[in-house]
């Protein structure tokens, strides 16, 4: 289940494009949330952090008090090896610009830098690893990024930190409630240059072979709900490596909209969704709903 937190609030706030999902503060309203998450019956989570400072160069996503940084070392103190944190590796909400690397304008063009970005991501994912993360999430896209995390983390110590690879990440628009919950939306341009065509299934599968290659532990497809073609031909063509699907905001959001309207059966469609992408391939799902399809999963038994 994915978590935003958010530095600087006390109370926990609700996200106004994703109805009933959370931003939380670091502080014991996270600790109850996570513990009943765990009565539930869900105790692994990927956290995406909401920082209070921006920069040009994601300083804050490195800081070892940063937001992310300050999460862990809470949810490790109070629920230690009960809890798996996956941590989300990228800098579009700590960046000033909002993109996932490092920008450099030249008049009215700017260019995100791939190699100068893969070092920064190193860095960035190491100090997660230091502040007690269990899986590293590289999410930018950026082409090679994906080994160099593995070479810095080996380097450091931490080569039992598994890497799970946001590798066939396309460009999507059902990310935008998602960029609204974490202020991420890019001040200009957009993801087009790193994040792929959604026309292009064949380049989905490329990537997948190239994460593998540099040392992921787990690959994904994103989105989910709308790419589950991509899914299955991505476990048809590398069906020994475990796959992670991402069902995101916007199609949580959607499915939520309906509901609320009283349109849609919820339970009986989140489930149905749910199904479809395990019935693709996949054999994770990252998903907004983790914790009412926990709840009605253990309703039925
Ligand atoms: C990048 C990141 C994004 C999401 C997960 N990691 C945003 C983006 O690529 O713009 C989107 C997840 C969702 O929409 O639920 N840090």
């Amino acid at each position: 289940m994915p978590i935003f937190i958010k530095d600087g609030i006390d109370n926990p706030e609700e996200i106004k494009t994703m109805p009933e999902v959370y931003r939380y503060p670091v502080n014991d309203k996270l600790i109850n949330y996570i513990e009943e998450s765990l009565k539930n019956g869900i105790n692994k989570f990927i956290l995406f952090g909401v920082p209070k400072i921006k920069d040009d160069l994601a300083t804050s996503a490195m800081d070892s008090d940063g937001i992310i940084q300050k999460t862990l070392k809470l949810i490790k103190n109070t629920f230690g090896g009960k809890v798996l944190l996956i941590t989300d590796e990228c800098t579009d909400e700590y960046t000033s610009h909002g993109h996932c690397g490092i920008v450099t304008i030249n008049g009215s063009s700017y260019k995100v830098d791939n190699d100068e970005s893969i070092k920064l991501h190193a860095k960035i994912a190491l100090s997660q690893a230091k502040a007690g993360a269990d899986v590293i999430a590289p999410s930018s896209m950026m082409d090679g990024v994906v080994g160099e995390i593995r070479k810095t983390l080996d380097e450091n110590g931490f080569q039992d930190v598994p890497i799970m690879a946001y590798s066939s990440k396309y460009a999507s628009t059902f990310y935008g409630p998602f960029r609204e919950a974490a202020y991420s939306k890019p001040a200009f341009g957009d993801r087009r240059g790193y994040q792929m065509d959604p026309r292009n299934l064949e380049e989905g599968v490329r990537e997948v072979y190239l994460d593998i290659q540099e040392g992921a532990d787990i690959v994904m497809v994103k989105p989910a709900h709308t790419y589950l073609d991509v899914i299955r031909r991505v476990k048809q063509s590398f069906p020994c490596y475990p796959l992670a699907a991402y069902h995101v905001s916007g199609e949580y959001s959607m499915l939520k909209a309906a509901a609320i309207n009283g349109w849609i059966d919820e339970k009986r469609a989140v489930l149905e969704v749910t199904n479809a992408i395990f019935r693709a391939g996949a054999d994770i799902v990252i998903t907004y709903f983790a914790e009412d399809i926990a709840k009605w999963l253990k309703q039925q038994s």
